[in-house]
């Protein structure tokens, strides 16, 4: 994949004169980047917007049609569960992995994953607290306790490095999220668990089809999930997929929320539960499963097609001084986006503060927003003893802080948008050809 000029390092002030032609903050060359938009007047100086199309065709999702509206009406006619054992066979297929299970969401499918690991109370998993409630909360219904990992604030995913700092002798797995669609490093993650004899789970609920070494994310845990609900890259409205590498995990996640257990294997001892289970049912709505089978044909050129319309974009916003993207540098991933194209402002270097170039950006019709994600470990579920095995620890976790103290959120256009790509990248030039004035 094409890596920004502004990934991963800080550009010298040599690199910025070289890419971008400009001198210094306030200066204006006519052919560089910086300088566009410098003789017109900042929409928030009383300008005319740089932004005029309409982004309604480009946020749309989830983009249903003809195909989706029969498969629906087909089983409304004909009511029946046939479509979960489809979708638990393609979905299978598609990530690689022997042993799926369909849930209602992927809630659901997090609860049988953790119910499913076996391990003693008390047992802690490392897992970023950078992520959705359902990554972290159901652990405590199996005695399980987080330890919370850093993320790095450049690719908002696991921070390795942090995680070697937390482990203790109760660590018995580590959770990665794979962030909006950009593999964690999983190929490490992997190497070190097994130094450790640590478990590898994955939350792969924004990377429906992202590879790491051409290996899908989801076979590279010994258990993960999915989520289908209806803002994900594959959406179903409400929905959610357990994965599993081997037959007994797979049993004993089946009996937590399967009372037939079907799929599982005979010999499997979790078959005896046949006929009660272990008192839940997570069974996917068919109607959800028959719209994800309908979704999940083309899944693979729709992410290309998002991810080719971000780099269009990207490849002029970090050009801007200061201004970078969600990436982690690698070039043996396949990423997709999801909701967000998540960018980072370093102030100094950018010469302006966040609040100004936000300010700057929805007033030239940007739809950019200084976005706070909740982490985890802030909220009072984690704080109280009564509610866990043993206490979580609550850390400090700088990069999770300065990936909210930096980020310039734009949204993920799901849709082709040419011209507001083009106007986007005019609208930032022109905020930065006036930087001097913003400062
Ligand atoms: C990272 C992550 N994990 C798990 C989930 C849970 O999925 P669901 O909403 O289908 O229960 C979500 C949903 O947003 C999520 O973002």
């Amino acid at each position: 994949m094409q890596q920004s000029p502004n990934y991963g390092k800080s550009p010298t002030r040599r690199d910025f004169l070289v890419s971008t032609g400009a001198l210094a903050a306030g200066l204006t060359l006519a052919s560089a980047p910086v300088a566009q938009g410098a003789a017109e007047k900042l929409a928030v100086s009383g300008g005319t917007a740089a932004v005029t199309a309409t982004h309604d065709e480009a946020l749309k999702w989830p983009r249903y049609g003809k195909t989706e509206e029969k498969a629906v009406v087909d089983l409304l006619y004909k009511p029946s569960y046939d479509p979960l054992v489809t979708l638990e066979k393609e979905w299978a297929e598609f990530i690689g992995v022997p042993h799926t299970k369909a849930h209602f969401n992927g809630t659901s499918a997090l609860a049988a994953m953790f119910f499913a690991l076996n391990l003693p109370p008390g047992s802690e998993i490392m897992v970023p607290s950078y992520t959705f409630f359902a990554t972290i909360a159901p652990m405590r219904f199996f005695g399980l306790v987080p330890v919370f990992v850093d993320i790095n604030p450049r690719t908002l995913n696991f921070d390795l490095e942090d995680a070697k700092k937390r482990i203790t002798k109760n660590t018995k797995a580590v959770l990665p999220v794979h962030w909006i669609g950009l593999p964690a490093d999983m190929d490490h993650i992997c190497d070190w668990a097994k130094e450790q004899g640590l478990i590898v789970l994955e939350d792969c609920a924004h990377a429906h089809g992202a590879k790491l070494k051409d290996k899908r994310m989801g076979a590279w845990g010994r258990m993960s999930i999915f989520s289908y609900q209806m803002s994900k890259p594959l959406p179903a409205i409400e929905g959610g997929m357990g994965l599993y590498q081997n037959e007994e995990d797979f049993g004993r996640a089946c009996a937590l929320g399967d009372y037939q257990l079907k799929g599982v294997d005979k010999s499997n001892p979790y078959t005896k539960y046949a006929g009660s289970g272990l008192g839940m049912k997570f069974r996917m709505h068919p109607m959800a499963a028959a719209l994800a089978s309908c979704q999940l044909k083309g899944l693979d050129e729709r992410n290309a097609a998002g991810a080719a319309q971000v780099r269009k974009l990207n490849d002029r916003l970090t050009q801007l001084p200061g201004l970078y993207e969600q990436s982690s540098g690698r070039t043996d991933i396949t990423r997709l986006y999801y909701s967000w194209n998540m960018l980072f402002l370093d102030e100094a270097k950018a010469g302006m503060s966040r609040a100004k170039v936000v300010e700057a950006l929805k007033a030239e019709g940007v739809h950019a927003d200084a976005v706070h994600y909740q982490p985890q470990h802030e909220l009072p579920l984690y704080a109280e003893a009564e509610w866990w095995h043993h206490k979580p620890e609550i850390p400090e976790l700088p990069g999770t802080k300065q990936a909210n103290d930096t980020c310039l959120a734009l949204p993920y256009f799901t849709g082709d948008a040419p011209e507001l790509i083009e106007q986007y990248a005019a609208a930032f030039e022109k905020v930065w050809a006036h930087r001097g004035e913003l400062a």
